[in-house]
């Protein structure tokens, strides 16, 4: 009997969350750890409840089961949703024999998301999960930039969050008060610009992500143990910190001078969090050796 395993990186946000789904620019990286997902063919669906997954088979027109591995917390905002899409798809078609490219699968998990999003989606997290690396996005574009050796620190509030409802939010915040969220999200996008002319000096794009990070808590995206772990970070070293994904809760990110890193990890899981430093995942979605 066979069967295809494959996988795919998280993802953190490293500037531009929320401002992406309004056309605004962002950058965002693969990161490990990655989420296995291996697709056997079955009459029947053996699998975990989860819209993403059912999505994954009603638009490959296949039945089947699917084992997930993930050591990437779920709803944390790792991005974990759509490398299990992009790892379901890609496991479906090889196990299936169908010829999808790996821009097929991208455009393909980006439809699910937004989909199970409410329509309310950037392609962010399907691009990185898909292709890997650091990507520069922008509307529907997005551009793989060239690998950058980041120090980070990866921070888990252990607060649970909705990405969907938060994304629900920032939309109603915009309804509310457009005079006052437009010119935030036009200025999260001027920080992600910025940070591409400063890719390679890490003290200017941490204080670019305390920046976002303020911004973003205009926006109301904002979780006190969020803002506390930003601060532990920033007092222990760290060039600058920020929350990462949809906020609410879920994680924050510290780019760090590499000395820094464990000092930054210490601070972080003094303050009832968990925490792990972490780099750039060069590689996307990929087929793992069969078992
Ligand atoms: C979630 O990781 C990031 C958001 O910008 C939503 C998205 O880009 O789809 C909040």
């Amino acid at each position: 009997m066979t069967v295809a395993t494959w996988s795919a990186p998280g993802k953190v946000f490293l500037f531009g969350e929320h401002a992406v789904v309004y056309g605004r620019p962002g950058i965002a990286m693969a990161v490990r750890p990655r989420v296995f997902v291996t697709v056997r063919k079955s009459r029947t669906a053996h699998h975990a409840k989860s819209p993403y997954i059912d999505n994954c088979f009603d638009e490959m027109g296949v039945r089947g089961s699917v084992y997930v591995n993930s050591q990437l917390p779920s709803s944390s905002g790792l991005g974990s949703s759509a490398a299990v899409t992009v790892a379901t798809l890609a496991a479906i078609n090889d196990e299936f024999g169908k010829k999808l490219q790996r821009e097929d699968i991208a455009n393909m998990a980006f439809a699910i998301e937004k989909k199970v999003q409410k329509g309310r989606a950037s392609p962010t997290d399907t691009t990185v999960a898909t292709f890997g690396g650091l990507v520069f996005i922008t509307g529907l574009a997005r551009r793989r930039l060239p690998p950058q050796n980041f120090q980070l620190v990866i921070g888990n509030s252990m607060v649970q969050h909705n990405t969907a409802r938060m994304v629900e939010m920032v939309a109603e915040l915009k309804t509310k008060s457009p005079e006052i969220c437009e010119p935030v999200l036009e200025a999260i996008g001027a920080v992600s610009l910025s940070a591409m002319r400063a890719l390679s000096d890490p003290v200017r794009l941490g204080e670019l992500m305390n920046m976002n990070h303020a911004l973003l808590d205009v926006l109301g995206v904002g979780h006190p143990q969020l803002s506390r772990l930003v601060l532990a970070s920033r007092a222990a070293g760290a060039y600058g910190a920020k929350l990462t994904g949809a906020g609410g809760g879920g994680c924050m990110i510290a780019i760090c001078p590499k000395h820094a890193k464990s000092r930054v990890v210490s601070a972080i899981e003094a303050c009832d969090a968990r925490a792990f430093s972490t780099t750039i995942d060069q590689e996307g979605v990929r087929k793992e050796k069969d078992a």
